[in-house]
């Protein structure tokens, strides 16, 4: 067993909050929230999302937290100390290590799609991809993705940015970055809604999201909501572990929970509320998949006098907001490197980040030259699955989930009632409801999901 070793912890209760809501809030809600919502039908879709949020990963999400601070360590360390303390068995530790992996497949293509964001910073500068014609935009976007290189250069750029970050440690530079970028973020944010609401097609964007048809309602709609859940909070795969680690004693975590998925929740909902009335407007797809964002916001850009600046320091904002996240993802194993062989936070951090840029082509290479490449095509609802279709699929449907099912079933069942309790800090009625959420509601709709999801 390592030496414990003591890690930074945050400055204040308010960076920790806005270090989690930054590691939430990413292109999981501007990205990847409105086109998966547009490819599940909308509505049906968008009440599953909220209900899997409230009841499924709110309290995961507490539970994560409650075993980082408890643990004080890397996710694998903290999960391997918690076994010993409570007298279990100290397999525990591979939910861990499962994270890390989860978080080193989510960081290879998230560095992808961040980098897309970053390419659009020149190209917006310039004007280049920015029109009223929807053809011209759809044009630029595939152009990006058909050119290996470009992506390649953007992926090394983004991956380099994460690295950076996290080579700096806690306190440096972060804390006070995301303090000015996430506010930002939500001011543009509503004001593009805005724009949305007065340019675009707001009455048919407003009912594609909350208009429920119940027909629309089947397993993978179900599997895909409870994915984006998981991926969007950032839960299951030990980065809020790690996060957790860093509280200082007094931090209150249930009130700190609700702040970041309510933060999350908003934020992605307002991503859908800018982006769906701009397709409607203008005619285009709204299942057309994860190039929807940087379609339509060049549209919109397009139509607002200042189009250029407000669209560049936009896509700027989503690339904080990305990096805010990846940071995050890279952060477990750089620490428990940290904690275990006392290897200094850069090296670690430049390694894991070349692993994971390493993986990250085979997300490059998807949307080109292997582009008609489907691995898993005798599966029929993997047909036309990428390798980053898959890689995807695999991380945010499958080990989140699985990853959060067994973290909720280690804290509510595994650690002692006292010890959740004084950690938690909760009216009893609202612990009990905690207790009762983690222990039987989200393994219950996380097992029965995957379950009826696959058999189909
Ligand atoms: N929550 C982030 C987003 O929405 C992605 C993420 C997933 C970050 C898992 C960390 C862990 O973009």
């Amino acid at each position: 067993m390592a030496a414990p070793v003591e890690h930074e912890k945050w400055s204040s209760r308010l960076t920790f909050i806005l270090a989690a809501v930054g590691s939430a809030v990413g292109l999981g809600n501007v990205w990847k929230f409105p086109y998966t919502a547009g490819m599940n039908g909308g509505g049906a879709f968008v009440l599953i999302y909220v209900l899997c949020i409230l009841a499924v990963g709110l309290p995961i999400l507490i539970a994560e937290l409650t075993l980082g601070k408890r643990g004080q360590m890397s996710p694998p360390n903290s999960m391997a100390r918690l076994a010993r303390e409570e007298g279990r068995h100290k397999s525990w530790q591979t939910v861990g290590w499962i994270g890390v992996a989860a978080g080193f497949l989510i960081l290879s293509f998230y560095s992808v799609i961040g980098g897309w964001a970053l390419a659009y910073i020149p190209k917006l500068i310039s004007g280049s991809i920015i029109s009223t014609d929807p053809g011209v935009v759809t044009a630029q976007f595939d152009a990006l993705l058909a050119d290996p290189w470009e992506l390649l250069i953007w992926h090394s750029l983004f991956m380099g940015l994460t690295v950076f970050v996290i080579s700096r440690g806690i306190h440096a530079g972060i804390e006070q970055a995301v303090n000015v970028l996430m506010p930002s973020l939500f001011f543009l944010l509503v004001a593009l809604v805005i724009y949305a609401a007065i340019a675009g097609d707001f009455a048919r964007a407003w009912s594609f999201l909350f208009s429920f048809d119940f027909a629309k309602i089947d397993g993978s709609v179900v599997l895909s909501a409870m994915g984006q859940a998981f991926f969007s909070i950032s839960v299951g795969l030990g980065c809020m572990m790690t996060y957790g680690a860093y509280l200082p004693a007094q931090a209150n975590i249930p009130r700190s929970a609700a702040v970041i998925v309510t933060a999350d929740s908003i934020v992605a909902l307002l991503a859908g509320l800018a982006i769906f009335p701009i397709v409607f407007a203008n005619g285009l797809d709204p299942s057309s998949g994860a190039g929807l964002v940087f379609v339509t916001l060049p549209l919109a850009f397009a139509g607002v006098p200042g189009g250029e600046i407000f669209g560049t320091l936009f896509f700027i904002l989503i690339a904080f907001a990305a990096i805010t996240s990846s940071i995050s993802l890279l952060e477990p194993v750089v620490s428990w490197a940290e904690e275990h062989k006392g290897v200094k936070r850069s090296l670690s951090a430049i390694l894991a980040g070349a692993l994971s840029w390493a993986i990250g082509l085979l997300t490059v290479l998807s949307f080109n030259v292997w582009g008609d490449f489907h691995p898993l095509s005798m599966i029929e609802r993997f047909r036309e699955a990428t390798l980053f279709d898959l890689i995807d699929y695999l991380t945010s449907n499958i080990m989140l989930p699985v990853g959060g099912f067994a973290m909720a079933i280690f804290a509510s069942w595994m650690l002692s009632k006292a010890t959740t309790r004084a950690e938690l800090d909760l009216p009893p009625a609202l612990y009990k409801a905690w207790l009762l959420l983690a222990r039987f509601v989200a393994p219950a709709a996380v097992f029965l999901i995957l379950i009826f999801s696959v058999s189909e």
